[in-house]
């Protein structure tokens, strides 16, 4: 069976996430820049069509991006990319170790895999690839205000296309599914299921300090204010890769 990122995020996403966009990676990218851009060069894992690498890129930093879409990396390298893109996945990242100085993963780019160890995996990679001391930022959805704020069925018009989706959460809670259906005008329609695994803070800051990483800070929205387990709308880890220096 296709996994279902490999579905969804091709000429799908930009009818399914019309609203994350190169204007909203600007604005939060510009609160990045201090805590990335002098730890070169900076790795965007999983950079989607590039939206942070280019508004990373236009604040100073030198950015490599990484991507199973060659659809979205075809739209960035059309978008006038700045900087450098590789296709590959994200659990065997395609670097030598320690060449970056620091990385990035942004939007709700983790949790996609079935066991906790491949998504762990995902970190201990980013570890290998990060020098020490290095800054990475983990920007994922908190998961509380998810269970109490979901909506369980939706319908909407996208360009010539409708999008319904319908979501769902496992018997604990834990994992987030969401059928999404588009019919197109003239086309077959096309049906999904992302899964999302929806890690807690402890979880996912146990699982960091597991891969080398030292939690810095904890931010809940994309003007990195505090964090408030019931009300955040994100779970924005600041962190520093642990190790001797060079
Ligand atoms: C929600 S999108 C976010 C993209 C980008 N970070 C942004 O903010 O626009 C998730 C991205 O993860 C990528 N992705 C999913 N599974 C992947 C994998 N196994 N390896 C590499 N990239 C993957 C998708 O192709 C998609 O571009």
């Amino acid at each position: 069976m296709t996994e279902w990122y490999k579905i969804a995020f091709g000429e799908l996403y930009p009818l399914v996430y019309p609203h994350r966009d190169v204007a909203e990676a600007a604005k939060v990218a510009a609160r990045l820049t201090p805590l990335v851009a002098s730890a070169r060069p900076t790795l965007d894992v999983a950079c989607g069509n590039g939206r942070y690498m280019s508004a990373l890129a236009a604040g100073g930093a030198d950015v490599y991006g990484v991507d199973l879409s060659e659809y979205l990396l075809a739209e960035a390298v059309k978008q006038g990319l700045r900087g450098r893109v590789v296709c590959g996945d994200i659990r065997a990242l395609p670097f030598a170790t320690g060449v970056f100085g620091s990385a990035i993963n942004m939007f709700t780019s983790f949790g996609y895999f079935e066991t906790d160890d491949d998504n762990a995996g995902v970190l201990r990679e980013i570890a290998r690839v990060i020098r020490p001391q290095g800054a990475f930022v983990l920007d994922f959805i908190n998961a509380a205000r998810i269970r109490r704020t979901m909506t369980p069925r939706s319908r909407r018009v996208a360009g010539d296309a409708q999008v319904e989706e319908s979501r769902e959460l496992s018997a604990q809670g834990r994992v987030l599914t969401k059928r999404v259906r588009v019919e197109w005008r003239g086309r077959d329609p096309v049906e999904y299921t992302e899964r999302l695994r929806l890690y807690a803070r402890d979880e996912l800051t146990a699982m960091l300090e597991g891969a080398d990483f030292h939690v810095r800070d904890v931010h809940g929205d994309y003007q990195l204010g505090p964090f408030a387990a019931d009300a955040s709308e994100r779970l924005i880890f600041v962190c520093e890769r642990r190790g001797p220096v060079a």
